[in-house]
């Protein structure tokens, strides 16, 4: 018996050389692979997958589950941050990276197939139709009435009435809040006024946070043994249970009602939502898909805006030179669309044509969304075995993760000072440079821009005002005073 256990830890042994011999990663342990070093620095995680990467050169291998007939597969995860790469997956090949069937099982309760969560062509439908209302002129409208009001009416006041208590506020707290009501009104047409004085809890909310949570706690558990939890009613599995009940009923009910009120005259045109969108389309689609379309637009952008927004603010508060040129082009341009009456320009939040024209503010948006990506980290299913760009070899039925938060911090891609927050970057770049993905990447479907980066460029290349105060202050390094009223010049 002894000699049978021997000979099989040996042989055991020789196969995981062989295996281990040609990863690059992080170090690999038998049976578990390199889980220890990711538990390890779970609480610094991006950080780690970018040394990882930076000690690699931008792409390396690893496997996850070292075990006979899994390690080279199911096993094996191969991360990039080579923008080449990045294009490859993203655009070249796109079809032969899906979501794939461990990320579609690990969401399917919340989401269901919703565009965030299928493949294939059920995502391209989802994708066209959203692409298309997206880009179309009232849905955009629609949105800015929803930011403007929530901005005006709750945001502003909360600041103020902490700055008159000379009270701290959490930001952050502040801003999910504000998203989430923007989302929904954008999703399903109805504000759920989590912003409100004293910052109620709301139901709705919360059931998404827990269901986000428990689904997010699948990722971390061999798909057995949450199958099983789920089977039994075990742990978190309840909890996502209970969640996704509540949020179906939420949106069950809001459904209904839409329904009703969209055939009765009274209502006529008055709803301008994603849901009331998809509703009126000449196919009619099953509750449950509408249901789902509404959910995965709530989830795919209520982190992601709060999230940078909250990096926005926080790496504008600790570079007081980028607050100021952000705010000399917000004075400049309020200047000239609303006239030197300084009460005028804080009566409502900027319109579209006035958002259009802060090219710097873009710039430093772009510039957050480098550095801390609301999506750190995404992953990917081969289909069948390819080579990457840069050589690397990955086989069918295993997976690539994509480190967009390692992309935005590679010297190779950025240069010397790639951990430093400069606006002003895209400027210095060379023009000839390998093509950096963005945030929100073009696979063919038609992409929607998240709003931070939708209609903020300069419109047709026209050199306006903006543009010619920024090449100014760029090239002799000092604000262009004599275009700033006197009240922004302190
Ligand atoms: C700063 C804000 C945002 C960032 C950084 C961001 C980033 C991203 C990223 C990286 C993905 C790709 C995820 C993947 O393929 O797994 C994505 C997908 C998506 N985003 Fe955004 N997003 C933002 C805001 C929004 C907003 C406000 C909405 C909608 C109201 C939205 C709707 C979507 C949708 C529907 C998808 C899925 C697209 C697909 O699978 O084809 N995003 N976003």
């Amino acid at each position: 018996m002894m000699l049978v256990i021997v000979s099989l830890v040996t042989a055991y042994l020789i196969w995981f050389r062989s295996i281990k011999r040609p990863l690059s990663g992080p170090r690999v342990w038998p049976l578990v692979g390199s889980l220890p070093g990711l538990i390890e620095n779970a609480n610094r995680m991006h950080e780690w997958i970018a040394e990882n990467l930076r000690t690699c050169g931008g792409t390396y291998q690893t496997c996850i589950c070292a075990v006979p007939f899994l390690a080279r597969k199911q096993g094996l995860v191969t991360v990039t941050c080579d923008p080449r790469n990045l294009e490859h997956i993203l655009k070249g090949r796109f079809d032969n990276y899906p979501k794939g069937p461990t990320w579609q099982a690990v969401f399917h309760d919340l989401l269901g197939e919703g565009i965030f969560n299928s493949d294939g062509n059920t995502w391209l439908f989802q994708r066209k139709t959203a692409a298309l209302e997206f880009t179309t002129r009232t849905l955009r409208q629609a949105m800015g009435r929803w930011v403007n009001r929530a901005i005006k009416n709750r945001f502003v006041p909360i600041l103020k009435e902490a700055q008159v208590e000379g009270k701290s506020v959490d930001l952050q707290d502040l801003l999910l809040r504000l998203t989430f009501d923007n989302i929904c009104g954008l999703a399903f047409g109805q504000d759920p006024q989590t912003l409100t004085p004293g910052l109620p809890e709301n139901s709705f909310a919360m059931a998404f946070d827990r269901a986000t949570e428990a689904t997010l706690q699948r990722f971390i558990l061999p798909e057995c043994i949450w199958r099983f939890r789920k089977w039994f009613g075990l742990g978190m599995e309840v909890v996502l249970r209970q969640s996704v009940s509540h949020v179906d009923k939420y949106l069950t009910n809001i459904i209904n009602t839409r329904k009703q009120e969209l055939t009765d005259p009274q209502f006529n045109g008055t709803h301008d939502d994603l849901l009331s969108r998809f509703m009126k389309k000449k196919e009619s689609y099953s509750d449950k898909f509408l249901q789902q379309v509404a959910l995965n637009f709530i989830l795919a952008g209520r982190d992601t805006s709060s999230v940078a927004l909250s990096w926005f603010f926080w790496l504008v508060s600790i570079n007081p030179r980028v607050e100021e040129k952000i705010l000399l082009e917000i004075c400049t341009v309020l200047m000239e669309t609303r006239g030197s009456d300084v009460a005028k320009w804080t009566d409502e939040p900027l319109g579209f044509e006035e958002v259009d024209r802060l090219i710097y503010v873009k710039a430093a948006l772009s510039e957050t969304l480098r550095l801390y990506p609301s999506v750190p980290e995404d992953s990917k299913h081969v289909i069948a075995d390819d080579v990457l760009p840069d050589g690397t070899f990955v086989p069918a039925g295993s997976a690539i993760t994509y480190s967009i938060y390692s992309t935005g911090r590679m010297k190779f891609i950025w240069g010397e000072d790639c951990l430093e927050f400069r606006p002003e970057r895209p400027k210095d770049l060379p023009r000839e440079r390998p093509s950096i993905p963005t945030n929100e990447v073009d696979r063919g479907g038609g992409a929607p821009p998240p709003p931070a980066q939708r209609g903020t460029g300069p419109q047709g290349g026209a050199k306006n005002v903006t543009n010619f105060i920024l090449e100014e202050w760029a090239s002799d390094g000092r604000p262009p005073k004599r275009l700033v009223p006197n009240s922004c010049q302190n």
